[in-house]
């Protein structure tokens, strides 16, 4: 017999269906709620509420787990390829042998931007956040392919649609960086894989051969697997709901970049290098700096710690913060924003502050360490995010246009002026 919740309203009694996930997590399904007593519920950011019914990621902020399609996180990240990864996320399978490599070749032949794009790039002051220009850009790229503007036309169209955005988001990111340092644009290269055509375009100069080091390659792959995919979180459900109007999937995208770029979310990356930083020059007086946190009247925040839904530890902050200490020691790097981030860390989950409200290292505490040790520059940390994160955008956007989903449209309690007349301007 499955569960009912029951709501008592007016003397009334009103009954809902409870419906259970495949990891037995339970939700009151309040579909008919308004229609059957005329009364919406209140969550504001969402925290109690859930937007949807997947199948593409799995966590448990409780215990620290976090599955894609049903594989762990550590197993992908110590086993698979990105564009493996990717391929399970879009498609819901890992890839045979043959479909991967269709998977990488379709992709790599799609790596090229329309030579028109290239202007855009040069309007853009140097100084230009690359996130600015990341998601305008991929925004952009539905003026090229205007076939993409119409999500439901056919399988083969979409898949076009997805392999040209996987393909072509690197390079967009490499070119926004080379724009910034006024560098001549580096093209992709097919012989190269997915994460070493990245940084061939990021860092090779045509003056020279450049080598990428396999050490850097393989701790890319590992990073970008590691931010994949993280069920409803704040960038996804920007994707989900502008795509729920049937908007096109690269504005959907954009809309995704954009979310992702403020400082509580993906843009933690970037803050917590500088806050690194700060403390360092300010003498690395670790305690000074975890009190300004716990301060109510300091605007300052420990960033790259705490989690909406982690209420124990982010299992890819773990796994990254391994990987910084084996990463740095390949390539030969003491960096003292480390040894302060792992203070940091140490004091903090010593402080009562911080343990009574469940704030440990998130996944952005340790990244930019990693981003930095491979010589990427602070303000494309979030860049990296993104071009992590587009599977599981793109993942999500497909499942949600599949499902048929409706328009994501809230309801409010109006808390606003009553009915009052017009007045004169000569009145008032
Ligand atoms: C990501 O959702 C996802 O899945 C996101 C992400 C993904 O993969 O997509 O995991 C990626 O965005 C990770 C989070 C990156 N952001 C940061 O590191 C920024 C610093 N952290 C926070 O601002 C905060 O912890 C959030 C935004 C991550 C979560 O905020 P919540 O869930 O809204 O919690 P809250 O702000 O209400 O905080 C609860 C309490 C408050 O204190 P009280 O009002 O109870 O006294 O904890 C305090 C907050 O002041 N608090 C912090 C803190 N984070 C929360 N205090 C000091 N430093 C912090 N970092």
């Amino acid at each position: 017999m499955s569960e009912i919740a029951k709501i008592e309203l007016g003397g009334q009694v009103f009954e809902f269906p409870v419906i259970e996930g495949t990891e037995k997590e339970k939700a009151i399904d309040i579909s008919k709620l308004r229609d059957m007593t005329g009364y919406i519920t209140l969550d504001t950011g969402y925290k109690n509420t859930g937007a949807t019914k997947s199948g593409i990621t799995f966590l448990d902020g409780e215990l620290g787990i976090l599955h894609y399609r049903g594989y762990s996180i550590e197993q992908l990240a110590d086993k698979a390829s990105f564009l493996e990864v990717a391929y399970l996320l879009i498609y819901g399978e890992l890839p045979t042998q043959a479909e991967l490599d269709a998977f990488i070749s379709s992709i790599t032949k799609h790596t090229l931007i329309h030579e028109d794009m290239k202007q855009f790039f040069e309007a853009y002051p140097a100084k230009a956040h690359p996130m600015g220009v990341l998601a305008s850009m991929v925004c952009s790229l539905s003026t090229f392919y205007p076939e993409s503007l119409d999500p439901n036309r056919s399988k083969e169209a979409k898949d076009l649609t997805i392999h040209r955005l996987l393909a072509k988001l690197p390079t967009l990111a490499a070119w926004s960086y080379k724009n910034a340092m006024r560098h001549p644009f580096m093209y992709p290269r097919n012989e190269f894989s997915y994460c070493e055509n990245f940084l061939h375009m990021m860092f090779a100069m045509p003056t020279e051969d450049y080598k990428v080091d396999p050490v850097v390659v393989s701790a890319l792959n590992k990073l970008l697997i590691l931010h994949a995919d993280h069920e409803q979180n704040c960038s996804t459900s920007t994707v989900r709901i502008v795509g729920s109007s049937q908007s096109n999937l690269y504005s959907s995208i954009s809309a995704g970049i954009s979310a992702l770029w403020g400082p509580l979310h993906g843009g933690a990356n970037q803050e917590v290098i500088e806050m690194l930083e700060q403390i360092h020059q300010d003498g690395g007086d670790v305690d000074k700096w975890v009190a300004k946190a716990k301060d109510k009247e300091d605007p300052f925040r420990l960033m790259g710690f705490g989690h909406r839904v982690y209420k124990n530890f982010d299992p890819r902050a773990t796994i990254i913060k391994k990987a910084c200490d084996d990463i740095l020691e390949k390539l030969n790097i003491n960096d003292p924003m480390l040894a302060i981030a792992k203070r940091l860390e140490q004091v903090a989950l010593e402080d009562e502050y911080f343990k009574s409200r469940n704030l440990y290292p998130n996944v952005d505490f340790y990244s930019g360490i990693i981003y930095k040790a491979l010589g990427i520059p602070t303000e494309m940390f979030t860049v990296m995010f993104s071009i992590g994160r587009l599977p599981g955008w793109i993942a999500q956007w497909k499942e949600m246009t599949e499902n048929k989903e409706p328009i994501g449209r809230p309801r409010q309690i109006y808390v606003g002026a009553t009915p009052r007349d017009y007045v004169d301007i000569s009145k008032r």
